[in-house]
């Protein structure tokens, strides 16, 4: 099978398609043959060498995936040679073909794309379960979503949308404004020009917002904190801002380290704030939450309420222009690779 290899950390320079033996699917996995695989921020990071739970280099990475089933395992039961499929792969998933255990592997409708079907896994989970599962998203909340117009914070914008009366400050350059208020952004902030910080306590008059969801870091978690009123929430799920360019820089990441807010149980009791963490990659032991998430925005694209877009799809020998576009932040919503 073929597969886009990381063969060493670097620019998109150092990605190669390589051909490597068919995988076997292990007792209890399924073998997919996979139509498209979604690329995520955390892959790109992999590349750069910036991804500390990345597989060691070389490696073929990808967190999601849709296909056909394509071998069943020993002891795979629920699941049947030709039928399509999502799933979510720890590695592997820019592959013609990867195994998975069939508890993180579920049916899609026959109306769902294999190229939307696998621009849901990551973003969508990620999203939903910050807001629903961790904090627990009420009427009328406002939420502060930092790189809005990118995969997850669309998918943040869009399940926002479900909940009554819910106000939405989203970061995002001003061209990707547009997409953001169709998405139901409440305040677009072009947190290029303007202070964001600034400008959300203008816009709440100065009272600040009960839910900030920063995939930024470093500096940006001690801003995000300081805009939380009474009772606020802050989850921090991400450090994009170690990945500045499109090499590691060591300047940028002392100085975004030396930024991370330092917390105090006494401080967090004072000022009746929660902040938690996020990582998806480290719940994969429980597929049994996962799963159930994973089948609840089933239901909501169902309903039409949950619609990936896809920014582009691009074959498995393009998939430097891929990085590329989101190492330069061009993307609006999924980048997906196909074989
Ligand atoms: N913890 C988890 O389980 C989990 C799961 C999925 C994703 N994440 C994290 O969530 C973040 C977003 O992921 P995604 O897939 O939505 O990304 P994405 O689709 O690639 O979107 C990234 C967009 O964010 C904006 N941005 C703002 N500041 C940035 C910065 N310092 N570096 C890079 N981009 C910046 C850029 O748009 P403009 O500047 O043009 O607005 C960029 O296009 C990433 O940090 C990722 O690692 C975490």
């Amino acid at each position: 099978m073929r597969a886009v290899w990381i063969t060493k950390a670097g620019g998109p320079e150092v990605l190669e398609v390589r051909s490597s033996p068919d995988p076997t699917p292990g007792p209890g996995e399924v073998r997919i043959s996979v139509r498209a695989a979604g690329l995520n921020f955390a892959e790109v990071m992999a590349r750069q060498g910036l991804y500390p739970d990345a597989p060691k280099l070389p490696c073929v990475v990808g967190y999601e995936v849709a296909g056909v089933v394509d071998a069943l395992g020993e002891g795979a039961t629920g699941l049947e040679v030709g039928q399509r499929v999502l799933a979510l792969v720890r590695f592997g998933g820019h592959a013609e073909m990867v195994c998975a255990p069939v508890e993180r592997v579920l049916p899609i409708p026959h109306d769902l794309s294999f190229t939307d079907a696998a621009a849901l896994p990551v973003n969508y989970l990620t999203a939903f379960h910050m807001l629903f599962r961790v904090a627990y998203l009420r009427p009328g909340a406002r939420v502060l979503v930092h790189m809005a117009a990118g995969g997850v914070g669309l998918a943040v914008l869009q399940l926002c949308r479900t909940v009554p009366e819910v106000v939405t400050f989203g970061t995002a350059s001003a061209a990707k404004h547009e997409v953001l208020r169709e998405e139901g952004c409440t305040h677009p902030i072009d947190y290029r020009t303007e202070d964001y910080v600034a400008r959300v306590r203008e816009l709440t008059g100065g009272e600040g917002v009960d839910l900030v969801l920063d995939a930024l870091g470093g500096r940006d978690w001690k801003r995000g904190l300081g805009l939380l009123r009474p009772v606020g929430h802050l989850i921090a799920y991400g450090f994009a801002n170690l990945a500045g360019g499109e090499k590691r820089s060591l300047r940028r990441l002392a100085g975004q380290f030396t930024g991370v807010p330092v917390l105090s149980p006494f401080g967090l009791m004072n000022r009746n704030r929660t902040v938690s963490g996020v990582n998806l990659g480290h719940l994969w032991d429980r597929s049994d939450l996962l799963r159930e998430e994973l089948a609840a925005l089933l239901d909501l694209w169902g309903t039409g309420a949950v619609r990936p877009r896809v920014d582009g799809v691009y074959p498995f020998d393009r998939a430097a222009e891929a990085h590329r576009r989101i190492g330069e932040r061009r993307n609006v919503g999924k980048v997906i690779l196909v074989p």
